[in-house]
């Protein structure tokens, strides 16, 4: 018989799967270069330490989509989908960490801190080199042209965070889409691409790609509102980090509301002494944490009723706890 839905672990059901991939990215990784030291920078993040939501969202929606057309398996090239996942995000977290300056992640010296930038730099693309390679493979046309999209997404995410805008209304919507292109996107467009290599019609690979999206955004509303309530030692990384990098996410922006003040402060990026401080506090005595954890709701919510449109199954119900687990996230 089946589990009673509250005994559904996601993380449990997608382990097997799971289990053996991130030694098969390594592999990957290890068996593409002659260059000997492009191994342990582009695997020192694989270690095991990550949340790995992205192949696991992956493998989660290609097997509830396969079970909504009766298998009940996962593919060759679904799993392989679910691993470019995680080495396009890696790749990602490289040029990141160079681009951030960062000089912890997970709770161990971030990459840049124990090889150069420049070395850094490269390896980020040497795993996006061999991610290109796997998915070529898989020879399918409309899986390439939507993989391929996320690091167009990811680059141009990047570039808008460089940037402010004047107005509120612009720098929300401006915020938004900027969430998308640097989170959503990339965990949208895998679990559409395990839909297409299910061959199942347009809807529900729309379905697919919608669900990703809703649950990206919130995954990513949730971690800017971890970066002023939670602890560094919870996170792995320090606290209030995107106000010292200068930049406003979603608890700021809506802050500004209560706090005008916020605006000047958002325009020189935080730069001025003690503006960090200052605006820190404004957030926490205004409801930006509040809202931004309703808006995060609000998407996890979307994700869970797109969802119950796929024939019932533990896959389809975890796809849904999945969502909850994004907002009660503490790290
Ligand atoms: C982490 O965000 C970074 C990203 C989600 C995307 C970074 C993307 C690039 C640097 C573009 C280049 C990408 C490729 C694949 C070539 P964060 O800095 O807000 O979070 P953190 O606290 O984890 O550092
Ligand atoms: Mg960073
Ligand atoms: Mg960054």
């Amino acid at each position: 018989g089946s589990l009673p839905d509250y005994q559904i672990d996601p993380y449990r059901l997608a382990e097997d799967d799971l289990k053996d991939m991130f030694d098969d990215i390594r592999l990957e990784l290890i068996n593409n270069t002659t260059q000997e030291e492009l191994q342990p920078i582009s695997t020192y993040y694989l270690d095991g330490q990550g949340k790995a939501i992205r192949p696991i969202l992956a493998v989660l929606m290609a097997r509830a989509i396969n079970y909504h057309k009766g298998r009940n398996d996962l593919s060759h090239a679904q799993r392989q989908v679910a691993m470019i996942s995680e080495m396009i995000h890696t790749s990602s977290l490289l040029h990141d960490d160079v681009i951030d300056q960062s000089d912890i992640r997970r709770g161990k010296p971030s990459v840049n801190v124990v090889w150069s930038q420049k070395k850094v730099a490269m390896a980020g693309d040497y795993i996006l080199a061999v991610a290109c390679r796997m998915l070529s493979k898989l020879q399918n046309d409309d899986v390439t042209v939507t993989v391929s999209q996320i690091v167009t997404d990811l680059v141009q995410g990047e570039f808008m965070q460089l940037g402010s805008k004047e107005t509120e209304n612009e720098r929300f919507a401006h915020y938004l889409t900027k969430t998308y292109r640097k989170t959503a996107s990339l965990i949208a467009n895998c679990t559409k691409a395990v839909a297409i290599l299910a061959e199942v019609d347009d809807h529900m690979v729309e379905m697919a790609f919608q669900y990703g999206r809703n649950v990206g955004l919130a995954f990513q509303l949730v971690d800017d509102l971890l970066d002023f309530v939670a602890s560094s030692e919870a996170l792995g990384k320090p606290t209030a980090a995107d106000l010292k990098l200068g930049l406003a996410t979603a608890p700021v922006l809506f802050a500004c509301e209560r706090y005008p003040e916020l605006n000047v402060m958002i325009m020189r990026r935080f730069q001025e002494h003690g503006d960090v401080e200052k605006a820190f506090e404004l957030v926490h005595k205004s409801n930006g944490l509040e809202q931004t954890r309703f808006l995060a709701k609000k998407h996890c919510a979307e994700a869970n009723k797109i969802v119950q449109s796929f024939a019932k199954s533990p896959y389809q119900k975890a796809l849904s706890i999945m969502a909850d687990l994004v907002i009660n996230r503490m790290k």
